[in-house]
């Protein structure tokens, strides 16, 4: 298994996974499969694998203590970036699509409608994490700082639930799913600090990884 997880093969493989969704959606549209509204059916996926992809980081360094494979914080940065790339399909659909680049408009909905103030600040917040995600990055702000801009990936993840729970009308089960995820995760690592492991976020987040540079 160990092995498996460092080839460049595996690598490679997770990053067409992630690119799946997006494939899925070029495929439905390839074959008149986006519904008969279209603009709604890219938005609803789009935020779908925006917080996928957030829980999926998320999800990357509890897995790799309970099942002992450290190997995997080579997907994490991929994961993240995966996130803020489909955070950004997601916003340029709502501001392109569905509001023609009127960005008065946007703005005035993001000021008024506070699930899209919710969403725009769990998008916002992803901008900074996938910034200083190289390891020029870590190595510039030092480990410590490092860890600690990238908390606010929790931040945005609740952002995330808040604003998929406060959109839907009364589908309100695959919302709170997201949520109860959300909070095991936090849960976990609040457990983790008690314990008293400084490095609870990973244990090797500070190190550059040259190879995790081309996700
Ligand atoms: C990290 C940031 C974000 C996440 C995780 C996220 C997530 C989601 C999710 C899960 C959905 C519902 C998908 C479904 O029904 O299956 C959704 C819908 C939507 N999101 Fe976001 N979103 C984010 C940011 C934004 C931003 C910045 C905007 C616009 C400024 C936005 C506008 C919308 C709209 C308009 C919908 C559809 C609402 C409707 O059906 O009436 N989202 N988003």
């Amino acid at each position: 298994m160990h092995k498996l997880l460092i080839s460049k093969w595996t690598k490679a493989c997770v990053f067409l996974i992630c690119l799946s969704p997006l494939a899925a959606l070029g495929w439905r549209a390839l074959h008149n499969g986006l519904t008969a509204n279209p603009i709604e059916y890219i938005t609803h996926a789009t935020g779908d694998s925006t917080l996928r992809f957030i829980l999926f980081t998320l999800c990357v360094t509890p897995f790799r203590k309970l099942l002992g494979l450290p190997e995997l914080i080579r997907f994490r940065r991929m994961l993240g970036l995966f996130a803020f790339f489909y955070g950004c399909l997601h916003f340029t659909t709502y501001i392109w699509l569905d509001k023609f680049f009127d960005l008065k408009e946007v703005w005035k909905d993001i000021a008024k409608r506070p699930y899209i103030t919710v969403g725009f600040l769990a998008f916002v917040l992803l901008i900074p994490l996938a910034i200083t995600s190289t390891a020029g990055w870590i190595q510039r702000l030092g480990g410590r700082r490092w860890q600690l801009l990238h908390r606010a990936i929790y931040i945005s993840a609740v952002a995330g639930v808040i604003h998929y729970y406060w959109l839907v009308k009364s589908a309100v089960l695959r919302p709170l799913a997201y949520g109860a995820i959300v909070a095991a995760l936090l849960l976990w690592r609040l457990a983790a600090k008690f314990r008293s492991q400084p490095d609870a976020e990973g244990a090797n987040p500070v190190k550059p990884q040259p190879q995790n540079s081309q996700a």
